[in-house]
């Protein structure tokens, strides 16, 4: 397989079992002061699950969202990109991701990522369209 898009497009996403790794990890969430669980749970490239739960914090502004701990769990499993991702609440609802994760996910998508929404199967461009991404970058002035 050259890359993501045959990897995400050539297999069916076992959509029940994200889904069931993502309401698991909403039994891990840190919510005090929202009481709004969530998790989130995503393929990688190479067939890995990952998962994460949202983490509150007293000072609320830096509250980790769920997506937060996903990326940390795919940085120390061993990295990658993610070709399918699905985030619910506590009560399993499908949720999507808020503004600031839809541009964290942009940066670890693989080509042909797709995400489970309550509207269907969408893809990384379809919810982030315009993206700003490590592309933009290289047109940075060097030092
Ligand atoms: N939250 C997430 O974990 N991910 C999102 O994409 C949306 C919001 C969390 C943050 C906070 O703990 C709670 O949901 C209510 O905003």
């Amino acid at each position: 397989m050259a890359d993501g898009q045959e990897t995400t497009t050539a297999h069916a996403v076992d959509w029940e079992r994200l889904r069931a790794a993502a309401l698991a990890a909403t039994e891990h969430a840190y919510v005090p002061y929202s009481g709004f669980r969530v998790g989130a749970a995503a393929l990688t490239e190479d067939g890995r699950l990952v998962s994460g739960c949202n983490i509150e914090n007293a000072s609320y502004g830096l509250t980790l969202c769920a997506e937060c701990a996903l990326l940390g769990d795919l940085r120390m499993s061993g990295g990658g990109r993610l070709a399918a991702f699905v985030c619910v609440d506590g009560h399993g609802v499908l949720t999507m991701p808020c503004g600031r994760c839809r541009q964290l996910l942009f940066e670890f998508r693989a080509p042909g990522m797709v995400l489970l929404t309550a509207a269907g199967e969408r893809s990384m461009e379809q919810v982030l369209p315009d993206a700003f991404g490590p592309a933009d970058l290289e047109r940075a002035d060097r030092p």
